[in-house]
């Protein structure tokens, strides 16, 4: 009793992808107390094996050697912080796999045992700049937003000395900027290939002494760590380009291939060798869908290096438009510093200009710029807002001239290629929304480029009119972006799964200029949290070098000065202050971090939600570390709220983007004026009166308690960020129910519900059921219990391993959907501490589901969300 296929999207379970595209949890089912489990994404058969001492590890592989244990060792750790193995077990014969991972589970050596995860490499977008075209890059730099300008002139601070690890894509340091050469007295003095070129992250690594990267333009490398290193340190006069901290030192470990992921094993033996070359910052832009803090190792030896005084960035993550809760691990680490994305406040573009409108009008072309000069007409004969999106709405005056197309309703390419076939030798779109030019990439054979929406509006009326000829110059310029100074769209909203306080500051990360490899043309742009959070980290550098030889400060306290004196930026076209789930603290100001007196701790507070009143009250400390007596006030900078949920149109999936909303929180404050001496700290207690929006509604507040500084010329104001939820996070649904997840599907993607019987006939390759999962809110544990069909007793559990699940997004390429095959094991309950699964005796069973609600007790039967799939009868 097959039901149709899920037609919603598309499912990737077939064949042989089964192994590679669909997220799974562990490859295979084992319960050990020394066994972590591994989340999404894992890779078969790979494991980090974590030893109790150094010693322990060489008696291992010693007798590993020994025995006929068919397993490979592919990394060696050896660190204060880690001793441990990456090892290799063969993932095809599930039994050996198993009994393999047992032996090693039952070692008194052993401490712990990990899957190794997938990591994605991050995503950016990216404008190349053509060779031989001149941009005039002095200012497309965003220091003047940053104070980065003026610690250089005034501070004479260019970073020099400091040493700033980036674990990347590697880096093209033969490009003067980058100092033309690797090692000793050369700007990127140390650095290691991790990985080599035809990495991916499930082959082996072949790892060299040289960070170089050297993929070449066909390969389809990005030239991200390149990119990064010019942001952080980049020096070179005669092309007018100044990376934030140009004196200072680069050590370049190299994560990834030419394309293609990387492994949790490898980014930790990086961190761990970027810790050992004695860098003072590290940065990691990495990301995972989840928005779960710590409990993991990696986490846990990022926490360790931040503990010995080494400053680790990470990016937010660039899934912003996917709403709430988006921040990614590992920003989401407690020690680490999660960085939000601003946009410059210029940008590059080019200019056409149209006979009958004065001035140019700027533009983005999508690929190569080859657009001819021609005449522009209306691509649509109906004027819809479907603009060209069927081939019978297209004007046959298109043949042969420039089509103009509004974007929206169905896909740029369909636009394209329906003006195309009607003979179209190029298109413009506009955008339907105020805001900047887009970038657009699609394959169809003709010049495709955008113009804004004001322009395109423009352009039309113009048509309207008479003949419209157009005449494009091909020249780079730099303009004012509309979106400059505000949040960018891409960056990754907080907060962490439990509230805590991510991201925490942001960097300029939309449109920045910088180094691009050789074979890539030498320069570009690219937007991303990956480019704010290198910004960061050069910031730190400068910071790091006015601490000059004097005693290093705490990374906490760093961390704090700068939020302290970050700058909150607003809501596009509007006066209302953005949230600091958006940007933190705002956007990093060194100049007043490194040379400011004044210091608060928490620089960040969470009022979590409403469901208790423990959090309602919370105390700052100021103290004046400056040589004169200070005085202050204290008021409330309301930011704009966030709601995460439509409830009445469409329950609790959550909007994608999150949309502003108008609530203020009230602050009572202990003292509201106060003076200090020299030396002298006084606490504030903050009380909240959260806005009296609906508790349905999940309103995430905010705003900045502002310390005013009563003598400009001595002292600037201070700001604290603060947020919460009105509402209880606990009755938040966790499975998408409405949309008919959970669900059984097969291997060809037909879904059985609950009166269809599936039937899993071992004998038959890929005939295993597949629970696909979509989770509209993080979830910290995932049970899946086996049931007997009949009698609806739990026998067993059938998978392990569904911890700190994030949520699912719905508008996204990935990640809509979960799926975990059950191989017809299970771990009996009479036999709960049995390390392995064993096959489960012929019968009819149902799958249970049950997945415990934010800030719900694990022992409290109504805090779990429960789920029962069909029946499925097992045949041997
Ligand atoms: C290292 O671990 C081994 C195996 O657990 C143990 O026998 C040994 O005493 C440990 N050595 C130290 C220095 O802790
Ligand atoms: C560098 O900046 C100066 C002053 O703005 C300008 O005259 C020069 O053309 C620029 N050089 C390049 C290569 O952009
Ligand atoms: C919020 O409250 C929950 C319990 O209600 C707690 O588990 C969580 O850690 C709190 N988060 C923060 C940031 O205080
Ligand atoms: C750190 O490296 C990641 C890639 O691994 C990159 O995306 C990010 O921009 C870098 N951040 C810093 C602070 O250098
Ligand atoms: C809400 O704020 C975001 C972030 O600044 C902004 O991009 C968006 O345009 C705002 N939406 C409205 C309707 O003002
Ligand atoms: C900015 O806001 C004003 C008033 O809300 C509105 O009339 C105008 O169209 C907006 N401009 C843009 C470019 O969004
Ligand atoms: C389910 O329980 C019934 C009644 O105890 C039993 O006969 C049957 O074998 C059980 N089925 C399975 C799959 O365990």
């Amino acid at each position: 009793m097959k039901k149709s296929s899920l037609s919603y999207f598309p499912i990737v379970v077939a064949g042989v992808c089964l192994a590679v595209f669909v997220m799974t949890a562990d490859a295979v089912n084992v319960i050990h107390p020394k066994y972590k489990k591994g989340g999404n994404n894992v890779i078969p058969g790979r494991y980090l094996v974590n030893f109790e001492n150094k010693s322990a590890g060489t008696l291992f592989a010693q007798s590993l050697e020994a025995s006929n244990v068919d397993l490979s060792i592919k990394k060696k750790y050896s660190h204060e912080f880690f001793n441990g193995l990456s090892v290799h077990i063969d993932p095809t014969d599930d039994k050996l796999h198993a009994s393999t991972l047992k032996t090693i589970l039952d070692r008194s050596d052993v401490r712990s045992v990990t899957p190794v995860r997938l990591i994605q490499r991050p995503k950016v977008t990216v404008k190349t700049i053509k060779k031989g075209t001149k941009v005039p890059v002095a200012s497309v730099i965003p220091h003047a937003m940053t104070q980065v300008d003026r610690v250089h002139t005034e501070l004479k601070n260019k970073g020099k000395g400091v040493l700033v690890a980036i674990l990347d894509t590697g880096v093209d340091y033969m490009l003067p900027a980058l100092g033309g050469g690797f090692g000793k007295g050369f700007k990127v003095s140390k650095g290691y290939d991790l990985v080599g070129d035809a990495y991916n992250g499930y082959n082996t690594p072949t790892p060299d002494s040289d960070p170089l990267d050297a993929c070449g333009a066909e390969s389809g490398a990005s030239g991200h760590g390149t990119h990064v290193s010019g942001i952080v340190a980049g020096f070179d006069p005669s092309n007018n380009f100044t990376g934030v901290a140009p004196e200072a030192n680069l050590a370049m470990f190299r994560l990834f291939g030419c394309t293609g992921a990387t492994g949790t094993d490898v980014i930790i033996e990086g961190i761990l060798m970027a810790y050992d070359s004695g860098a003072d910052v590290i940065n990691l832009s990495l990301g995972e869908y989840s928005s779960w803090g710590d409990g993991d190792v990696e986490e846990d030896v990022i926490n360790k290096v931040v503990a010995k005084g080494v400053n680790m960035v990470f990016s937010a993550g660039n899934a912003g438009d996917n709403g709430i809760s988006t921040v990614g691990k590992p920003s989401t680490a407690s020690a680490g510093f999660s960085i939000a994305s601003i946009e410059n406040a210029y940008h590059t573009i080019r200019t056409l200009t149209a006979s009958g409108i004065d001035g140019p009008i700027t533009y983005l072309p999508g690929g190569d710029d080859t657009i001819a000069d021609n005449e522009v007409v209306m691509s649509d004969k109906t004027g819809a807002a479907a603009d060209s999106c069927t081939p019978e709405q297209v004007s046959p005056n298109v043949n042969g001239k420039i089509a103009l197309i509004q974007r929206g309703t169905c896909y740029f390419e369909d636009k394209a290629v329906n003006a195309m076939k009607a003979g179209a030798v190029a298109v413009i779109f506009y955008n339907n929304i105020p805001g900047e030019e887009i970038l657009i990439s699609v394959t169809a054979n003709i010049p495709v480029i955008s113009i804004t929406n004001a322009d395109g509006k423009a352009l039309a009326a113009a048509i309207k009119k008479g003949t419209v000829k157009l005449t494009f110059d091909h020249k780079e310029v730099v303009a004012p972006s509309n979106l400059g100074g505000t949040v960018s769209d891409f960056s990754s909203l907080g907060a962490e799964a439990e509230l805590n306080f991510k991201p925490q500051i942001a960097g300029v990360g939309g449109n920045v200029y910088s180094t691009l490899p050789r074979f890539l043309g030498g320069w570009g742009i690219m937007s991303g949290t990956s480019m704010s959070a290198p910004y960061v980290a050069g910031t730190m550098a400068l910071y790091i070098h006015s601490e000059g030889s004097k005693k290093r400060q705490a990374v906490s306290f760093v961390h704090e000065q700068f939020q302290n004196y970050a700058l909150p930026v607003k809501v596009y076209n509007s006066s209302v202050i953005d949230s600091p789930v958006r940007q933190g603290a705002g956007l990093v100001q060194v100049y007043d971090a490194i040379t400011q007196k004044t210091h608060i701790t928490p620089a960040q507070i969470s009022f979590n939600d409403t469901s208790s009143s423990k959090y309602k009250k919370q105390t700052i400390t100021v103290t004046n570390r400056g040589p004169k007596t200070i005085s202050y006030e204290v008021k409330n900078d309301v930011s704009t709220a966030i709601a995460p949920y439509d409830v009445k149109t469409s329950g609790y999936t959550p909007l994608e983007p999150a949309e502003n909303y108008s609530a203020a929180a009230k602050l009572r404050f202990s003292t509201k004026s106060f003076k200090l001496a020299p030396g002298k700290s006084k606490k504030i207690t903050v009380t909240v009166t959260p806005p009296k929006t609906n508790p349905r509604d999940h309103i995430y507040y905010g705003g900045y308690i502002h310390v005013v500084s009563k003598q400009k010329s001595s002292g600037k104001d201070i700001k604290v960020p603060y947020f919460g939820v009105v509402g209880s996070q606990k009755t938040l649904p966790i499975f998408d129910t409405e949309s008919g997840f959970p669900t059984v599907i097969d291997q060809s993607g037909n879904e059985y519900g609950a009166k269809d019987v599936f039937t899993f006939d071992r004998s038959i390759k890929n005939s295993e059921p597949v629970a696909a999962i979509r989770l509209l809110t993080p979830s910290k544990t995932i049970k899946a219990e086996l049931l007997n069909a009949t009698t609806k007793k739990v026998v067993g559990v059938f998978l392990t391993g569904l911890n700190y699940n994030g949520r699912n997004f719905l508008n996204s390429d990935d990640n809509q959907y979960s799926t975990y095959i059950w191989d017809g094991t299970y771990i009996p309950s009479s036999m709960p501490d049995a390390p392995l699964p064993i096959p489960a005796p012929a019968g009819t069973y149902v799958l249970r589901l049950s997945a415990l609600k934010l800030f719900g007790n694990p022992k409290t039967k109504k805090d779990w969300e429960t789920w029962t799939s069909g029946s499925i009868v097992l045949k041997n």
